[in-house]
């Protein structure tokens, strides 16, 4: 199969920001005293971060209003930040760098795909800061994963059919926003065994007998 392009989610993807995401929402669950764990955090994945904290209230014991519930999602994002403050090029992992690479050497062209309205400062951290040629996430989007948006526009960005196209995914809301699409996806980490998925990545070095 050959793609034209592939376009990559960002947390658990090309990086492990997933676990400062899940640190920073149990330092908050924690001091709200809230149950929060690693399995309720995997359906946080590819969500956006107002949807992620209903996820996590959903085990509350007290209803929230509008107000409390944005001064939450305000500090955790705060904590997320100070962890992201701390990643520079070493948190780009060898085999994601070689990867990517040798990907762009074959001619394919490469582009972010990604909930998160962080999205630039990671990319910058971790020195692709103008590594990938389409950057769409949760700054031009108005519906999140599952829903297919970010994805849509970030094929629209390289000027390519959704059918040119690979998407790597961690998410199950990934996979499924991708097939929505009309995209084949590569599913790995949480997602891996996802039987919508086209592929399914022991390894982020696999892409390239794929691609
Ligand atoms: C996605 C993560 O990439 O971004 C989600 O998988 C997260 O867990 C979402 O909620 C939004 O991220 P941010 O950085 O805008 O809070
Ligand atoms: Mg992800």
């Amino acid at each position: 199969m050959s793609y034209k392009a592939i376009i990559f989610d960002l947390d658990g993807v090309i990086c492990s920001t997933d676990e400062y995401h899940y640190q920073a929402w149990k330092t908050l669950a924690d001091r709200l005293g809230i149950p929060f764990d690693r399995t309720i955090n995997n359906r946080l994945r590819g969500v956006s971060r107002m949807e992620s904290l209903e996820i996590i209230l959903e085990k509350a014991e007290q209803a929230y209003t509008a107000e409390e519930k944005a001064a939450f999602a305000e500090e955790k994002n705060n904590l997320y930040r100070e962890l992201l403050h701390q990643m520079s090029t070493a948190d780009l992992s060898d085999e994601v760098r070689d990867t990517l690479n040798a990907l762009r050497a074959k001619g394919v062209r490469v582009a972010i795909g990604s909930s998160s309205k962080n999205t630039p400062f990671i990319l910058e951290r971790i020195g692709l800061g103008n590594f990938f040629e389409a950057v769409a996430d949760g700054n031009c989007i108005t519906h999140s994963k599952p829903h297919p948006e970010v994805f849509l526009k970030a094929a629209a960005m390289l000027g390519l059919d959704p059918a040119d196209c690979l998407v790597v995914e961690d998410a199950h809301a990934g996979v499924e926003a991708a097939v929505a699409g009309g995209f084949d996806c590569a599913a790995m980490g949480d997602a891996y065994s996802d039987e919508r998925a086209r592929w399914h990545l022991n390894s982020f070095g696999e892409l390239n007998g794929i691609a």
